[in-house]
This record gives structure tokens, C-alpha cells and sequence, in this order.
């Protein structure tokens, strides 16, 4: 291990329990896993907890809506969310909810001592009400026409249209969104936290590196103004918990949220809340909290002010992220850009967006893009074909020509060899400081090396004069291999596992890079990771439209940020806001890198089969999809759903000779059924598709060699 050995409690954002993991909340798992992964291979000790923000309105609307109670609606949440972060490898030591009975003490005994501290305040405010569903209505709740342009359907704290903000009180035709009921105003009494006096606490926090500088610069233009109060309470009916002290007022779940932090840590150790609050103050111990920038302003500012209030340490500092767009564009449910994490990983490989990600993200709270044709190109380009590459193809060469044995790496490999070992330092830097686009554009720059050393040393010529010269280069390269993957472990823990398991080596850690492998037999070939064929994403893009559509209510859509009135707003940027005018990336590339060479046994593998096209239907709900049943001779009949409803009337069809793969695993596609197989067609569609027929003569059922 480098160094002394760190003891760090790492946490990502608590995600809400009324909505399911996307692509968008990803971005934060993928890059906390990775750092985490990342202090693991170094020697550290790290805690990763995390749990679900499982209190709010929202969620006890859905959980009405279902006719569940809101208990029960959180627990499946939970599920759901341990489920979906598990498939993308995300694997926290501790997954808890903020609805627990550690929470809540910790919550009571936080709030008392903030309180005592002198850090509260009452106010009596005015709001909207909705009387229908007996709760009362933060901004974003209402919707009504803008009283500037007239545009309808606008939020109540401003218009998408104008851009104008305005009070919700001056919205024409006021609804609340949860009961469609016209609101009425109600006066409430409310408890706020007191920023203020916080004020030389914070200002000095941001000068010791509790943010970085670019974000401390923003966060004092907030203190040029007198530091607004917070409301931190909120009237029945709620789902959350109980202010003590009060009748029918609760704690905003803001306040309830972060203490699930330390609630997940405590749940993980064991511990009551006394000691859970003993641990935290640990002043040994680094506390990192990764988040989105939309929310830095409860982390930079609320957080902080309500731990020191309490007599609790501060964390050590905060790993600030941008938002997500896809394809140049906000996340788009009509588009089908906006893709559920379960969805993601019916199509494709958790790994390549762990990479993709990896390639995108730097240190600071930039947006980053995910284009799906460049997503397409570094999977290929460079997962595929330069880090997979080296130990795809020199260790099933290695079984075949030398009976999978190492031996001692040539000595002409010794400069790039120590050129791959000298960089980890840097690398090792780059992890810590979370560019993670430098470590991946540093290691493509070293596999690019090795894979031209192998190249130009051509084992596969040179084994036929010198075996053992050919052993030495081989033995090189996946000694290469071998270091780039320890590189890569933090991104890539599945990558690494199966190279482990293919050069019989115990799991790397990043003190392995400096030892040599001893001579040793190797295990046969696993495959490392599939090319990217674009079909897939098309597929999941299909199918996140489909299984959105349905999905798209008032209170799911409600947005993460709501605040009631009379509360500080902070000014949350949405993925909106960065949305380039750029056209969507054209989703066939027309002309397609060839795909990794296959042996003859792959080959065999693919049961391509001659059919007659029986019936075809252009599915109505569908843009793109075609319900084809093929006659497939001696084996019976299949349904196929093809993506050449664009290209194809049925008429031109049905009666017709094709070609299609008859051992592909059935896929479900959403509502329309399950597709048994794939008709081979040519072209980069969806217009521009050529269904290929054989001459007269072929029967239905015949393979095609
Ligand atoms: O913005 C959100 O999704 C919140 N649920 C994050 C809470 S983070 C922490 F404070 F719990
Ligand atoms: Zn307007």
C-alpha cells in the first residue's frame, strides 16, 4: 500500500423512494463505486453506505395511489433499488432507508440539541392547500397558466415557457397536481433553522477545501445577501417523522435525509444512536459525500449548519457532479432517453456504461453527454478492441500453440513494461482526484503500446522458428495485460475477475503491478466483454419508450428538489437548462467496423435457418416493429418481432423466402410480445433495411452453412 492507510466513510446521495433508478442517478453510483473501489485496491479501509430518502408527500400519494400503505410501498422501493444498483456492480457495505427507527432517534436528538442551541425559529406562513387531498402544496406541486404569457400547465414557481418566475398565488386556474382540486391559502405555523449565525463557520469551511475552489468561488456569492431561514417542518398529513415537541408537524424530509447518513453507518456497525454520532465525530476518520450539483446547496449550506449546531463534526468534503444528457439532449420519455436502470440492463452490459462514464467524468461538476454513437465507438474502439484485446487474443494463442504456459517476458519488452508500471502513480492520482477520464485515456494510451509490441512481434509467425521466443512475447503481453487490468479494476471489478480467472492469478490488488507472474499454466480463453452491436440499444431505447409511456402521472414526475414556500430557493440548474441545440446522433452507423474474427466452432455456434414468411403485422403502437410468424419447416413455427416495420409492408412479406438465426435467446420486447429469433437483413435502417432471401429451390427448415 501507498502511503498511510486511510479510514474513509463514503456516501452517494440517498436516493428517493418514489421513483426507479435511471441512467441519470447512475452517474453518481458508477463514479462512488468506483472511488471506493479504487481506495479498496490501494489498502484503505472505506465504509460505502447509502440507503433510500423514503420519507416525503410524493411518496405517500403513489402509495395511496397503488392502495398501499406508504411502508409497504418504500420496502418494494428499497428492493428494487438494491436490485438495480447490484447489476451495476454498485455494492455498498450498507443500503438502509431514512424511514427507520435509528433515524428517527437520531433525527429527535439532532433537532433537540439544534434547537437548544438557539439555531431555530417560528414563523407563521401562508400556503396553498389542496383541501381534496388534505395537504398542503410546495411550488412545484401547483400547475396553472402563466400569468405573463398564458402558457397552461406551468409549474407555480415559474413559467418553462417565459422563463418568468412568479408566486404560485399568481397563477390563473391554480390545481394541485396531487388531487386536480383547485387550492385554498391556510395559514400554518412553521420551524425554520437559522443560517445566519452560521455564517463565519461556513465561509471558513469552503477556505479549507470543503468544496473544490471552482465550486467555493459559487458558493460565496450566497453570502453576499443576509442568509435566508430554512423551513425544516412540514403539516400533517406527511409521511415522515414526527417533530418532537409538536402535534401534526413534521420533520421536511431535507432535514431527515442527510442524518440518513449516518443512520445507514450506525445500521452497518451495530451501533445505538449515541454511538453512531461517538463514530462519526471520529476525527480520524475522512468523511466524503458524493453528490449532484443540484443539491450542493443542502450539502454546502444546510448540512454543515445543522451538524455544527448539534455538536457534530463536519464531513471532510464534497465530490460535486453535473447532470446527465443523452444524445446532446435532457433525458426525453417521449425520446426514450430517459432509461430505468432495469431496462438499461435487459439490453446491455452494466460494464459498458461504467466505462462509458468512466471516459466522461472529470473533477468538476461539468454535464456530461451520452452520445450513443460515441458510447458505440469507445465500446468498440476501445474496451473491445484495445483494453480486451491484448488477453483476448494472446491467451487462447498462448493454449493453442504453447499449452498455455507462461514463461519469462521477452527482454524487448522490458522498456514498455516499465513504461506501463511508471504510470501508476499517476494513475493513482487521477482515481483519487476523480478524473477518471484521465485514467482511462492514460491506460488506452498504454494499451495502444502493447498491442502494437505484440503486433510487431508477431508470435504467431514466430513461434514456428522459436517457440520460446514466442512464449516470451506472449508472456509479455499478458503481463501488460495483467497491469492495465489492475488499472482498470475500479471500473471494471467483472473485466478483472475473468482475466484473473483466465491467468489463474488471485485477485489483483494495485501492489500486484510492481511482481512479474511466475511461470505458470493458464486457463483457456473467457470471453471479456461483447462488442456493442447498436441493434441492442435501439432495442432498450424501444423499449423505454414503451414501458415509460404509461408511467408518466403528476406525482412521479414531481421534481426532486421541491421546497415549500417561505423557503430559501436555491437556484437548481435542470438538465434542461443544458441542453445543446445538437441533433440527435444518427442511431446505425452506415458503415460498420468489422467484428472480432470468430473460429469456426463460434461460427457453428450461430443455427441460421431458411423460412417462409406465414403473416406479418405492422404493430400500430409501435414506430418501428413488425409481428412476423415464420414457417420454419420440420421445426414448427416461429413469431418474430423485426424492427422493419419502416421498410416493409406485410404484403411485401408474407410468402417469402428468409434467412433467420434460429438459436438466439427469445427477448421479451415490452408489451408486444416476445421476439423467437432474428430475420437477417442488411442496411443501417430504419428506412434503409434489405431483408436477404435465398434463390428458388431453398426449403423452410434448411441450415444455412
Ligand atoms: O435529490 C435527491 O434525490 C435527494 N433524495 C437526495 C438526498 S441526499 C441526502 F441528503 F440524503
Ligand atoms: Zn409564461
Amino acid at each position: 500500500m501507498a502511503g498511510v492507510k486511510r479510514n474513509i466513510l463514503v456516501t452517494s446521495a440517498l436516493p428517493y423512494a418514489n421513483g426507479s433508478i435511471h441512467i441519470g442517478h447512475l452517474v453518481e453510483y458508477i463514479q462512488t463505486d468506483i472511488w471506493v473501489r479504487f481506495q479498496r485496491l490501494m489498502g484503505h479501509d472505506v465504509l460505502y453506505v447509502c440507503g433510500d430518502d423514503s420519507h416525503g408527500t410524493p411518496i405517500m400519494v403513489n402509495a395511496q395511489k397503488r392502495g398501499i400503505d406508504p411502508e409497504t410501498f418504500i420496502t418494494q422501493m428499497n428492493q428494487q433499488h438494491k436490485e438495480d444498483f447490484a447489476k451495476f456492480g454498485v455494492a455498498f457495505d450498507n443500503f438502509y432507508t431514512t424511514h427507520s427507527p435509528l433515524n428517527r432517534e437520531l433525527s429527535e436528538q439532532i433537532y433537540l440539541r439544534v434547537k437548544d442551541a438557539g439555531y431555530t425559529v417560528r414563523k407563521e406562513i401562508e400556503q396553498f392547500y389542496d383541501p381534496v387531498a388534505s395537504t398542503f402544496l410546495a411550488d412545484r406541486f401547483i400547475k396553472g397558466t402563466c400569468p405573463f404569457c398564458k402558457t397552461p400547465d406551468q409549474y407555480g414557481d415559474g413559467c418553462e415557457s417565459c422563463n418568468r418566475t412568479y408566486n404560485p398565488t399568481d397563477l390563473i386556474d391554480p390545481k394541485s397536481v396531487f388531487s386536480g382540486a383547485t387550492p385554498v391559502l391556510k395559514k400554518s405555523e412553521h420551524i425554520y433553522l437559522r443560517l445566519e449565525p452560521a455564517r463565519d463557520f461556513l465561509v471558513k469551511l469552503y477556505e479549507a477545501g470543503f468544496v473544490d475552489p471552482s465550486v467555493a468561488n459559487k458558493l460565496k456569492e450566497w453570502f453576499a445577501e443576509p442568509l435566508r431561514d430554512w423551513d425544516i417542518s412540514r403539516d400533517a398529513r406527511f409521511f415522515g417523522f414526527e417533530i418532537p415537541g409538536e402535534t401534526g408537524k413534521y420533520f421536511y424530509n431535507w432535514f431527515d435525509a442527510p442524518i440518513g447518513y449516518l443512520a445507514s453507518l450506525g445500521n452497518k456497525l451495530g451501533l445505538d444512536a449515541a454511538k453512531t454520532q461517538k463514530y462519526w465525530n471520529d476525527p480520524e476518520m475522512e468523511i466524503f459525500h458524493f453528490i449532484g450539483k443540484d443539491i450542493q446547496y443542502f450539502h454546502a449550506l444546510f448540512w454543515p449548519t445543522m451538524l455544527n449546531a448539534a455538536g457534530l463534526r463536519v464531513p471532510t468534503k464534497l465530490a460535486i457532479h453535473g447532470f446527465l444528457t443523452v444524445n446532446g439532449e435532457k433525458m426525453s420519455k417521449s425520446r426514450g432517453t430517459f432509461i430505468n436502470a432495469s431496462v438499461y440492463a435487459k439490453h446491455l452490459d452494466p460494464q459498458y456504461l461504467r466505462y462509458y462514464f468512466a471516459t466522461k467524468l472529470g473533477p468538476t461538476p461539468e454535464d456530461l453527454d451520452l452520445s450513443f454513437e460515441d458510447f458505440a465507438g469507445r465500446i468498440n474502439g476501445e474496451l473491445v478492441n484495445k483494453l480486451a484485446n491484448l488477453v483476448s487474443r494472446c491467451a487462447p494463442m498462448l493454449s493453442r500453440m504453447l499449452e498455455g504456459k507462461l514463461g519469462v517476458s521477452a527482454a524487448d519488452a522490458v522498456p514498455l513494461l516499465r513504461e506501463i508500471r511508471g504510470a501508476a502513480d499517476e494513475l493513482a492520482a487521477a482515481y483519487d482526484g476523480r478524473n477518471y477520464a484521465l485514467v482511462t485515456r492514460t491506460i488506452c494510451t498504454l494499451a495502444d503500446k502493447a498491442n502494437k509490441y505484440f503486433e510487431d512481434q508477431a508470435p504467431w509467425k514466430l513461434v514456428k522458428a522459436d517457440p520460446e521466443a514466442a512464449r516470451g512475447v506472449l508472456t509479455a503481453a499478458l503481463e501488460a495485460g495483467r497491469i492495465l487490468t489492475i488499472y482498470l479494476k475500479p471500473i471494471l471489478p467483472d473485466f478483472a475477475a475473468k482475466v484473473e480467472k483466465c491467468l489463474v492469478i488471485q485477485p489483483l490488488e494495485w501492489d500486484d503491478l510492481q511482481e512479474a507472474m511466475e511461470p505458470h499454466a493458464i486457463h483457456p480463453f473467457e470471453h471479456l466483454v461483447q462488442r456493442l452491436d447498436m441493434k441492442l440499444v435501439e432495442n432498450m431505447v424501444e423499449e423505454s419508450k414503451e414501458s415509460l409511456s404509461q408511467k408518466s402521472d403528476a406525482a412521479n414526475q414531481a421534481p426532486a428538489t421541491a421546497t415549500a414556500a417561505g423557503a430559501p430557493q436555491p437556484t437548481v440548474t435542470t438538465p434542461a437548462s443544458t441542453a445543446s441545440a445538437k441533433p440527435a446522433a444518427p442511431a446505425h452507423p452506415d458503415e460498420e467496423p468489422l467484428a472480432p474474427i470468430i473460429n469456426f466452432d463460434q461460427f457453428l455456434a450461430v443455427d441460421l435457418r431458411i423460412a417462409r414468411v406465414l403473416t406479418a403485422e405492422s404493430l400500430e403502437k409501435s414506430d418501428k416493429l413488425m409481428k412476423i410468424t415464420l414457417d420454419v419447416g420440420h421445426l414448427g413455427q416461429r413469431t418474430i418481432l423485426a424492427g422493419i416495420k419502416k421498410a416493409y409492408t406485410p404484403e411485401k412479406l408474407v410468402g417469402r423466402l428468409v434467412m433467420f438465426c434460429a438459436n438466439l435467446a427469445p427477448r421479451t420486447m415490452g408489451k408486444f410480445g416476445t421476439s423467437e429469433g432474428m430475420i437477417c437483413a442488411a442496411g443501417p435502417g430504419p428506412v434503409e433495411v434489405f431483408v436477404l432471401s435465398p434463390d428458388a429451390g431453398a426449403k423452410p427448415g434448411q441450415r444455412v452453412h
